[in-house]
């Protein structure tokens, strides 16, 4: 019996967890086209006033780090201006829809 309450609930937070995530990434997606698209390709590596940023974890080198992604939301760099009001959860979900790209 313990065993199958102990399995029920790694199952259900499994199903759960994905889930939180992609609802994260949404929510990173929105926030992305509304603030960052107009400089930044989301689905090339082709510039707009910014680099584009597809394949953007994948790819670029040095690997980007979630600090130093943070960091130029945050602080901004070079003509691109600081994103700091957006907040910590706003960040945090934009850099998790960067990883999809
Ligand atoms: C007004 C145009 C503009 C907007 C809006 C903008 N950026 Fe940028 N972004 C730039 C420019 C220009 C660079 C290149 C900066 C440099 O290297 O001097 C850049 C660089 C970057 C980089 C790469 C940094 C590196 O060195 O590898 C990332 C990641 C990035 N921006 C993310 C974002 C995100 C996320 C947003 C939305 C919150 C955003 N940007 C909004 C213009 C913009």
């Amino acid at each position: 019996m313990k065993t199958i309450a102990l399995a029920l609930i790694l199952a259900t937070g499994l199903a759960i967890a994905p889930a939180e995530s992609s609802e994260a990434i949404q929510r990173g997606r929105r926030t992305f086209a509304q603030q960052c698209a107009s400089c930044h390709s989301s689905h090339s590596a082709n510039s707009l006033a910014g680099p584009g940023l597809k394949g953007y974890y994948t790819t670029h080198r040095p690997k980007p780090s979630d600090a130093s992604v943070r960091t130029v939301i945050v602080k901004g760099k070079g003509r691109m201006p600081a994103f700091g009001t957006l907040g910590s959860a706003r960040t945090d979900e934009l850099i998790a829809y960067l990883k999809t790209l």
